[in-house]
């Protein structure tokens, strides 16, 4: 704000008041402190209207021309950081059109005809996201191309795959950072698909009910790149849906990127070091000198809350709207801002930090050598030599037993011991043969599940290639 006080007292509505609102009526109801970062918006969708007005012979070409040339002047202002925005006008949209009357005189006055600052504002919120889920798709972009090369790199660094936490299975580092791929790959799409309802024309619903000037929709539609218009005035002006889907993509977005920071934090953890991060998204301790943390993925954990509450705070604001346009909805702009800001820095260092994960393979490899990572393994061996699964998991059950009472690995039994350990079930015994060590190793494991989606390292290198065939 750059100016608070006016010397002109007068609202655009003024005629019909007889007493001025109080200071903090016009604090708690003016917007123009938050929705000015719709101002290059709100002076396109002007230059618009005003090339459709003049069109159909609703203001005149000189009109146009004014007011063409004064918006120049005040996005100019704008960019330079020279425009005086003041809380008398209340919002963005008063702002620039009052200016726009002091640099062009009536053609100023004229602009807003056939036209409300409720289809004004519903417009402006719609380019202003499409801008930013362009934006956010192409740094979805990014972070998948650079994801792609950390998983090719490690296509066949085998890991502990865990459920409940607990070691389970083998699975590679590529194919653990490969479903982060195909989550954001989701991402992308919902963002995607939000754009084509966002895409759609308000303009011209006026306050509710539409204009009684032969206006032409369609040709501003066109002009402002918008797919159609909305056909119904009342939710033209009065929905937000497509703002909640906007922030119900990024709460899934974030969602997903906070558990990949879960285990980055984890896997850096001492206890776990199975990574590193770059030393520039981490920091240290103002007592603990040994310290170094990693803050950058646990404030995307933490700002995740923000972007759900965004969420929650969309929908609870549109709930008990009656139709058409209530002030409610100015209220839309700030938990917006906020989740297009956050996903969008997310998204760009996330981009860049997981350039800096530093892999260590063999503190994986030994976690692999602590939880009978192989033991499904052992028991699909004992199935196809011809015993049937429940016999086999318990088979294979017994054999962790004697294992862990022995202090060693599946792999560092004897074939006579293994024998043994299965001995109480029936059949199981006389099916482990010497190939059984070639099951039990973790190469022998990975390179079995060669199927799509599967974590064998030929399977996890095509579907990086797939990945790769689907970025621009
Ligand atoms: N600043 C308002 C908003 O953000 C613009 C629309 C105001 N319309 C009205 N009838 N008061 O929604």
């Amino acid at each position: 704000m750059t100016d608070t006080t006016s010397s002109q007292p007068a609202k655009a509505w003024s005629g019909r008041f007889s007493e001025p609102v109080s200071e903090l009526v016009k604090r708690y109801t003016a917007s123009v402190f938050f929705d000015q970062r719709m101002a290059r918006q709100d002076i396109r969708g002007s230059l618009a209207h005003a090339k459709m007005l003049a069109r159909q012979g609703i203001i005149a070409d000189q009109d146009l021309a004014d007011i063409e040339r004064g918006m120049g002047i005040i996005l100019n202002e704008i960019e330079r950081g020279e425009f005086a925005w003041n809380l008398d006008d209340e919002d963005v949209h008063l702002n620039i059109e009052k200016r726009l009357t002091a640099l062009v005189g009536d053609a100023g006055k004229r602009l807003h005809t056939g036209r409300s600052r409720n289809d004004q504002v519903a417009t402006d919120i719609r380019l202003w996201l499409r801008d930013a889920i362009d934006q956010i798709l192409v740094l979805i972009g990014d972070f998948q191309k650079n994801l792609l090369d950390v998983a090719e790199a490690n296509a066949a660094t085998p890991m502990p795959g865990f459920t409940h936490l607990q070691v389970a299975q083998p699975v590679t580092f590529g194919h653990h950072l490969m479903a982060y791929f195909e989550m954001s790959r989701r991402d992308a799409e919902r963002f995607a698909d939000c754009r084509k309802r966002v895409n759609r024309l308000p303009l011209g619903a006026a306050a509710l009910a539409g204009t009684s000037y032969p206006i032409d929709r369609e040709f501003v539609a066109r002009e402002l790149g918008f797919d159609e218009v909305c056909y119904n005035s009342l939710d033209a002006v009065s929905d937000r849906d497509f703002a909640i889907e906007f922030c119900a993509a990024s709460a899934l977005l974030m969602t997903h990127l906070s558990r990949f920071s879960e285990e980055l934090i984890l896997w850096m953890s001492p206890r776990v070091g199975f990574i590193d991060l770059a030393d520039r998204f981490c920091t240290g301790s103002s007592i603990m000198p040994q310290k170094k943390n990693p803050d950058v993925p646990e404030l995307v954990r933490g700002k995740t809350g923000r972007v759900n509450g965004s969420l929650i705070s969309l929908l609870t604001l549109m709930k008990g709207q009656p139709l058409a346009y209530n002030k409610d909805n100015q209220e839309d702009k700030e938990p917006l801002f906020d989740t297009a800001d956050t996903v969008i820095d997310t998204l760009r260092i996330y981009a860049d930090m997981i350039t800096g994960i530093r892999v260590k393979a063999d503190a994986m490899r030994d976690a692999l050598k602590q939880g009978y990572a192989t033991a499904t393994d052992l028991a699909d061996y004992l199935v196809k030599n011809g015993l049937p699964f429940r016999d086999a998991h318990e088979a294979v059950a017994l054999a962790v037993r004697a294992a862990e009472a022995k202090g060693c690995d599946l792999p560092q039994f004897s074939l006579d011991e293994l024998r043994a350990a299965m001995a109480h079930v029936p059949g199981a015994a006389e099916r482990v043969k010497d190939d059984v060590f070639g099951v039990l190793t973790v190469e022998g494991s990975l390179d079995s599940r060669k199927h799509i989606g599967g974590t064998a390292p030929e399977q996890v290198r095509a579907a990086i290639a797939r990945g790769r065939s689907t970025l621009g």
